[in-house]
């Protein structure tokens, strides 16, 4: 296992993230559609995850309505301060006026649960899971900073902000004087490139490390969905994120090839294409079950050749965009790579 230094930090975590949202023993709102795992095989996840060297689990309030958080908890047991715990606010389990987004009154009651759910008395990582379109980003931020001076929080991120608020958020950080986001958690795999346009660029320029979630689409790249037979997962139930078919099974037909001359799983290739990724920190691998994570830590073990590397980029290849095929974004291209090699 590598282990990557995240953003402007001085942290430093394991590439792969084990993801927790599948953790569900109570049947809360997660239940049946994305996963039940009960304590037992979250435990086991937990054991299996550190012995392959993760050092970083990602949870999230509303994750089974907290349910995530507290099983997160007892599995790590007294192995907490050994590793490091992200979690997300933001979303929320109840209805009130003031009971969504990232207001100072929703923060300081989210982070409270939160410890409490997990029984720690900090967090590692706290993330904002979405942009709150009402709440000055000054408040947000404040707030924040203020559970990182009583110590009830290490560091901060984002999640699933546009490029735009990225960089809005982070200048005010700068501005303000306060703590700065640490980390991007976004969207990316093989069947959804979209944040190679403008969030990747926009947090390797301004220095933030990036997570990675669903790595396989929701399971479309593990290997199980072909052209030909569409098996039973939470995708049957489920379709997210939202695949363009056409190009994905194509996508499926080249990982199955690479995998075969290599010995590996599909799901191995689809992940391992992400780990050479520039710009990319930690892959946050999900399963629900056990065999499933077996083989999704194996990819840390994959070494993919520039060719290989090409075939995969050219068949997932987005449609051109502008301003993304203008000339000067060609030399941009240069200066991105100048900038992180
Ligand atoms: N910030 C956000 O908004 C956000 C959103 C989503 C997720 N996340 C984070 O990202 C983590 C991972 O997301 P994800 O669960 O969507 O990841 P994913 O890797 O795209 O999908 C995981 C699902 O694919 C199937 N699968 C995984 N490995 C497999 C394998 N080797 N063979 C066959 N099937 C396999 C399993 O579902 P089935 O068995 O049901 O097919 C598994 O639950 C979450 O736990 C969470 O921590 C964050």
């Amino acid at each position: 296992m590598k282990y990557k230094q995240l953003g402007h930090t001085g942290l430093y975590v394991s590439e792969l993230t084990l993801g927790t949202m599948t953790f569900d023993n109570e049947g809360g709102s997660y239940a049946g559609m994305i996963g039940a795992t009960g304590q037992g095989l979250a435990t086991r996840m937990v054991d299996l995850a550190i012995e392959a060297g993760i050092n970083i689990f990602d949870t999230a309030n509303v994750y089974s309505s907290g349910v995530s958080e507290e099983m997160l908890g007892v599995a790590l047991g007294d192995r907490r301060q050994d590793n490091l715990i992200a979690t997300k606010l933001y979303n929320t389990m109840s209805t009130g006026p003031n009971d969504l987004g990232t207001s100072r009154l929703a923060i300081m009651r989210e982070v409270e649960g939160s410890l409490k759910r997990l029984g720690t008395d900090y967090i590692d990582l706290y993330q904002v899971h979405n942009f709150d379109v009402t709440t000055p980003l000054e408040e947000t931020l404040r707030a924040l900073d203020d559970l990182v001076r009583q110590g009830k929080v290490r560091y901060i991120g984002l999640s699933n902000f546009a490029a735009w608020q990225i960089a809005k958020a982070d200048g005010v950080a700068r501005l303000l004087g306060t703590e700065r986001f640490a980390s991007v958690q976004s969207y990316y795999s093989l069947v959804g490139r979209e944040l190679e346009r403008e969030i990747l660029p926009a947090a390797m320029d301004l220095g933030l490390g990036t997570f990675i979630w669903s790595p396989l689409a929701g399971g479309f790249l593990s290997g199980k969905y072909t052209r030909d037979s569409e098996v039973s997962g939470r995708r049957a139930a489920f379709e997210y994120p939202p695949v363009n078919k056409d190009q994905g099974y194509d996508v499926v037909d080249a990982l199955a090839a690479i995998a075969e001359e290599k010995n590996a799983s599909v799901a191995q290739i689809a992940l391992a294409w992400l780990l050479h990724k520039p710009g990319v920190t930690s892959v946050i691998v999900g399963a629900r079950k056990e065999a499933q994570l077996i083989d999704n830590l194996g990819a840390a073990d994959i070494v993919l050749s520039d060719e290989e590397m090409a075939r995969l980029d050219e068949v997932s290849a987005l449609k051109p965009e502008y301003p993304g095929y203008l000339p000067v974004w060609r030399r941009g291209d240069t200066l991105f790579g100048q900038l992180h090699d």
